[in-house]
């Protein structure tokens, strides 16, 4: 059902509540998304920003027929291409195949590569093309946004009701809401949805993001609202969740440290503990988390890891390598190409014993600064084992930049 934002704008997307996995397994989504899609009806134009995910493709086009005669529409606007926007695509050009579409040139390229569509009409754009409104004086303009997160992307401004920014990825969560605002939700769950958005989709893109919102605040655009392609629009804390991207885009870290480990018959566990202890004996106003890679959601451990100032990771020897759940979070964290952290390495073993330098190496080929050489544990800790392993924690904190 559309829902109206604003004056000239209706909300026409589809609310996902039943989303657990997105792109593929690659990412949980706890609280569902939405595919948000918008209807701007004004000087007598009617413009389709976004679409939604394929699977929803029908109901969209035929809730949207409930709201606009299809043919009424003059354009399309595709700010990113990725099937979760463009999925619907082909089922509405169906029923209006001559319909202009606006999009970037990289996005003229996903969407032929995705869908590979005939005698569609496709019109780039580049930053600070615009288009008018009819006679009302209004205008979409369009600026670039490359790899944030895709190499299509593009923000669209509407110049009217005060100013919106049709953001599509960047400011989104995934989270389902039938409200659509930030206000009408719990703001703290809806923050922490963003930043793991953020910590899992575009920390990757820092460098790029920290340019376009720096870019943004000085083009100085009124604004009454941000509306992403994903979760709510945000109306009341628009600073603040500019401000959140400009400093999560920024080398981010609170005053944590994350703890992540797997363990086979406890011993790496007992380390993982006594190295907790072991910081916050010398350091008690640092947060310490401890997480299992194999059991706790690794968007959740990866969003740990980029909210902290040390990744203390821990792993027992298994064939001379690691275990599954660390080697293929090792790979994930080396993707976000975070910057300014810490690390250290640990781990009990048998008898060959590699894990822990092994760990440590990769986090260093990810950008990782050592804080302390790798902790080897042979069988299982004894008490004065785990206290050397406390001292090593104390170490770690003690070690840890200012
Ligand atoms: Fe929500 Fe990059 O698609």
């Amino acid at each position: 059902m559309a829902k109206k934002i604003s004056e000239h704008v209706q909300w026409v997307g589809k609310t996902d509540w039943e989303l657990t996995r997105f792109h593929g397994d690659e990412l949980s989504t706890a609280h569902g998304s939405s595919y948000n899609a918008y209807l701007l009806r004004c000087g007598g134009k009617t413009v389709l920003i976004d679409t939604v995910w394929r699977p929803y493709d029908k109901e969209f086009v035929s809730r949207l027929r409930e709201t606009v005669d299809l043919r009424d529409i003059d354009f399309i606007v595709m700010n990113h291409n990725e099937i979760d926007h463009s999925g619907a695509l082909p089922e509405l050009m169906s029923e209006i195949p001559g319909t202009p579409i606006y999009c970037t040139a990289k996005g003229e390229a996903i969407i032929r590569g995705h869908y590979h569509p005939e005698g569609w009409d496709f019109r780039t754009v580049r930053t600070g093309d615009s288009i008018p409104l009819g006679e009302s004086g209004e205008s979409l303009t369009f600026i670039e946004a490359p790899m944030l997160h895709w190499p299509d992307t593009m923000f669209t401004y509407f110049s009217g009701d005060g100013g919106i920014l049709f953001s599509n990825d960047a400011f989104g969560q995934h989270y389902a809401t039938e409200s659509l605002f930030e206000d009408r939700e719990n703001l703290e769950g809806v923050i922490r949805e963003a930043l793991k958005y953020y910590a899992n989709i575009l920390a990757s893109f820092s460098p790029q993001v920290r340019r376009k919102v720096a870019e943004l605040t000085a083009m100085n655009l009124p604004l009454s609202l941000i509306a992403p392609s994903h979760g709510v629009i945000w109306r009341e804390h628009i600073p603040e969740i500019i401000d959140f991207y400009r400093k999560w885009s920024d080398n981010y870290a609170e005053n944590r440290v994350v703890i992540v480990y797997d363990t086979m018959w406890n011993s790496t566990r007992l380390m993982a503990e006594a190295i907790a202890d072991g910081i916050r004996e010398v350091a008690p106003s640092v947060i310490v988390t401890l997480h299992n890679a194999a059991k706790h959601d690794k968007n959740d451990i990866l969003t740990e890891i980029f909210r902290s100032r040390a990744l203390v990771m821990g792993c027992p020897t298994i064939n001379n390598e690691l275990s599954f759940a660390i080697d293929g979070l090792l790979g994930m964290v080396r993707g976000l190409k975070l910057k300014g952290k810490s690390c250290a390495a640990f781990g009990s073993y048998g008898w060959s014993g590699e894990g822990p330098a092994l760990i440590q190496k990769r986090l260093q080929e990810a950008g990782f600064t050592p804080l302390a050489e790798p902790l080897r544990q042979l069988w299982v800790p004894s008490d004065p084992d785990l206290a050397r392993t406390r001292a090593y924690g104390s170490e770690i904190a003690k070690a840890l930049p200012a």
